[in-house]
């Protein structure tokens, strides 16, 4: 018997030090009863997207590209980082609200098509300080290409909605894009 309860009491003091160590940490999860969290605006959001490539100030530069790339004639494989700004008219001498802030990369091999995934840091009025988190496919020479909006902070917590993206003017490689949001949080 005594024997026994010697085997036993490795297993016992495992679960002894396991008990301890759940009551001293703070807890991995704690999961309470849904309230039932319901948008309460529904925001829409109307700038322009200033991406400068060429010129002695560029907002996008290349960081890297794959060695048949330019082969490919898509630039397929370039990976763009980006902090470019976002105004409220189309030209780019207009109220800065905001920084669109991420990357870009040419992830189709017959198309000129960008994997966005970029965050949206506003600046300006009542978004000051909140970001909205952006990501999804740019299919550049469709007329309006549309991105999920896949969450924000601030004042856009729980945010879910759509971008749309429209070309406003290319001059070389540099765009400026009139984006519309729409998002409910
Ligand atoms: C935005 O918020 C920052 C930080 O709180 C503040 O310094 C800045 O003045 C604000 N800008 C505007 C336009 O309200």
């Amino acid at each position: 018997m005594a024997k026994r309860f010697l085997i036993l009491l490795p297993l016992f003091s495992t679960i002894l030090l396991l008990a301890v160590t759940v009551t001293e940490s703070e807890a991995y999860s704690t999961t309470t009863p849904f309230q039932g969290y319901k948008p309460e605006c529904f925001t829409h959001l109307h700038f322009y997207f200033h991406d400068v490539i060429t010129g002695d100030k560029p907002t996008a530069i290349k960081v890297a590209e794959a060695r048949p790339t330019n082969s490919l004639n898509v630039n397929f494989g370039v990976i763009m980082i980006a902090d470019d700004p976002l105004t409220e008219g189309p030209d780019p001498s207009s109220k800065v609200v905001g920084r669109a802030q991420g990357m870009y990369a040419s992830t189709a091999m017959k198309d000129i098509v960008f994997t966005m995934v970029f965050n949206l840091a506003f600046t300006e009025g009542e978004f000051n300080g909140s970001t909205l988190a952006m990501y999804g496919r740019n299919d550049i020479f469709s007329k309006v290409r549309e991105m999920p909006i896949i969450g924000g902070t601030g004042a856009f917590r729980f945010a879910r909605g759509y971008a749309q993206a429209k070309t406003y003017k290319i001059v070389g490689l540099d765009a400026v894009v009139e984006y519309n949001v729409f998002i409910w949080h």
